[in-house]
């Protein structure tokens, strides 16, 4: 059976056939309710390392790259910026607060990072944090919600 949306008509004729019949209606429309309250938070989905390498190429290679690297941390590769320098990591996964690298852009620890640059935008600034809490994701990632619907939809057609 096809589960109508709610409308003026298909209301009361559900009603008269009795809500037995329509037991599954609200749970699937409570569903694509969550789907679509969902929707702006998807296209947010955190950032992976493609994104955070284009920053990094921007401002911040041409001292955190090759031989002569800053305090050898290299900005110009994944394995580079999750190894960090020669003082050790500065990057935690899931603790953007206590991240070094972020302290520096923040200017919460010093020399404020972009060294003698101006500073990150603030969306830069929020870019590396929502990826440094979302666990340093190495490839884009890709919304759940983007795949959710498919199983429910072949669900409801097989019906
Ligand atoms: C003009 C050169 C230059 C640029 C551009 C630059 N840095 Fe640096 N960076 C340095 C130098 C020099 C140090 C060492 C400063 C110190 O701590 O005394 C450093 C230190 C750091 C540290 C501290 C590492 C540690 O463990 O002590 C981090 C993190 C860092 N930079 C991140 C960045 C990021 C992120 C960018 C880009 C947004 C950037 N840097 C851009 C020169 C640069």
């Amino acid at each position: 059976m096809t589960c109508a949306l709610p409308s003026a008509t298909a209301v009361p004729r559900m009603s008269r056939r009795g809500w037995r019949h329509i037991g599954p209606c609200p749970a699937v429309l409570t569903f694509f309710i969550a789907i679509a309250g969902s929707a702006p938070l998807a296209q947010e989905a955190p950032p992976g390392w493609p994104a955070i390498a284009a920053l990094f190429v921007e401002r911040c290679v041409m001292c955190h790259s090759g031989e002569h690297a800053a305090v050898e941390l290299h900005l110009d590769s994944y394995e580079g910026a999750t190894t960090g320098s020669k003082n050790g990591p500065v990057l935690i996964p899931g603790d953007a607060a206590s991240s070094e690298l972020m302290r520096r852009v923040l200017g919460e620890s010093q020399p404020r990072m972009p060294f003698l640059g101006y500073p990150l935008e603030a969306d830069e600034i929020a870019l590396l944090e929502y990826w440094i809490e979302a666990g340093l994701p190495e490839g884009e990632t890709v919304s759940a919600t983007k795949t959710l619907p498919a199983p429910a939809l072949a669900e409801e057609s097989n019906k």
